[in-house]
């Protein structure tokens, strides 16, 4: 019986299949001068070497066989384990690779190593230059070993795609941040060069035309009547202008843009007179490189649950905080508020949530960078929302 133990401990270690430790596992195992692993490639119509026992580099590199030619392209294709004496293949580079003179033969056992049905994922090539022909119970044997091999080589490839997959949703996820963000700055720039430049001219207009009328006679009944309504409208116009900039300043923030997360988060602590709000930051360079998209979610975090502290907690005190923990980034916002049943709030379905967006956001915010949420509320003494996010190195 073959020793496994071999075989065992590289299906197992980390990281790629060293394949060709698995061709002098073959080689040894069946008592052979030589294997070659060949894999299939990504398109399932060739296949490449992807090691040979003994090694021959020009060799492995300049030889790829087309699936469902020669012996090894036909087991590749259908499936099917052969055994092969004097058997003699034609294509240079792989006479080179079982290192054959021109007119040496060998004996082989050609072997698929197959994934999950149907796929084959490589051909195993094990040959003897000597005239001993593989067995029957040898084949049987290596089928099984290759199957195994098979099956390592087909997680793995899943695994590739998976990471692939992973790293495209992750670039996919940046660049919807990025272009929401960057659609926010173009709303808050068009209402900041129209809308606002507009009311401040409204007003100015509007007080000229009060100072004008306010010299009239005071016994002009229709002057004063015009003169209190002027008033009025230039109340409302500077309270539109007020609630422009809230709403300029809710949807972008320039020293995000220009300072980063750390004096952005200050910034919009000082900004929220409703509440005493300490903040506690650890300076930029300690807190390391957040990448652009994710310092946009965080500040909306916040933002939020700033919000939600001034809105629903009747809180004295607030405190938020951006720090740097192990490979973590952590954001915390806490308020010494009446609290909430959080998990009341968070079994309700979407569509009995009303008009309550806030926490759900928070929540598909935190999903989409792949950080931890945790908001732990208990009434009468306060809400802390705790966000963790792991910095890739
Ligand atoms: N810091 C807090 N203190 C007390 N209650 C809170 C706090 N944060 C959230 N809540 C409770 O959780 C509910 C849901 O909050 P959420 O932010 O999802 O919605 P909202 O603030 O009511 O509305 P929206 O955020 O959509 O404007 C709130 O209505 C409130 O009852
Ligand atoms: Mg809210």
């Amino acid at each position: 019986m073959t020793d496994l133990s071999a075989l065992h401990d590289l299906l197992l270690a980390p990281g790629d299949l060293q394949l060709g430790e698995v061709a002098r596992f073959f080689t040894g195992a069946f008592k052979a001068d030589g294997s070659v692993v060949f894999v299939v490639d990504p398109t399932g119509r060739e296949l490449h070497v992807g090691a040979a026992e003994p090694s021959s580099g020009a060799a492995e590199r300049g030889l790829s066989i087309p699936v469902g030619y020669g012996v090894t392209g036909l087991v590749a294709q259908n499936g099917r384990a052969v055994t092969l004496v004097d058997d003699s293949p034609r294509n240079s580079a792989h006479r080179q690779l079982l290192r054959l003179g021109p007119d040496q033969t060998v004996s082989r056992m050609c072997l698929p190593a197959r994934g999950l049905a149907p796929a084959i994922v490589a051909v195993l090539s094990i040959h003897r230059h000597r005239p001993v022909p593989f067995s029957e119970a040898d084949l049987e044997g290596a089928q099984r070993l290759a199957d195994l091999v098979g099956l390592r080589l087909y997680a793995q490839s899943l695994l590739g795609a998976a990471e692939e997959h992973q790293s495209e949703r992750d670039r996919m996820i940046a660049h919807a941040i990025s272009a929401q963000e960057a659609e926010r700055r173009r709303i808050a720039g068009d209402l900041h060069d129209g809308v606002t430049q507009a009311l401040v001219s409204l007003t100015f207009h509007l007080s000229a035309a009060e100072v004008g009328l306010a010299a009239t006679r005071e016994a002009d009944v229709a002057a004063a009547g015009a003169l209190v309504e002027i008033q009025s409208a230039r109340r409302l116009a500077g309270l539109a202008y007020d609630e422009t900039r809230a709403a300029i300043s809710g949807l972008h923030s320039l020293t995000l843009d220009d300072l980063g997360l750390v004096a952005a988060l200050k910034s919009l602590t000082q900004t929220v007179p409703q509440l005493d709000i300490e903040f506690r930051g650890d300076a930029a360079d300690r807190l390391g490189d957040v990448p652009d998209h994710c310092a946009a979610v965080l500040y909306r975090i916040a933002q939020e649950a700033i919000n939600n502290a001034v809105k629903h907690a009747e809180a004295e005190r607030a405190v938020v905080s951006i720090r740097r923990a192990g490979d973590s980034v952590v954001l915390g916002i806490t308020d010494d508020g009446v609290g909430f049943d959080v998990a009341s709030v968070r079994e309700q379905a979407p569509d009995s949530r009303g008009d309550h967006f806030g926490l759900s956001s928070i929540a598909e915010r935190c999903a989409l960078i792949g950080a931890r949420l945790r908001i732990d509320s208990v009434e009468g003494r306060g809400t802390a929302v705790i966000v963790e996010l792991r910095l890739v190195p």
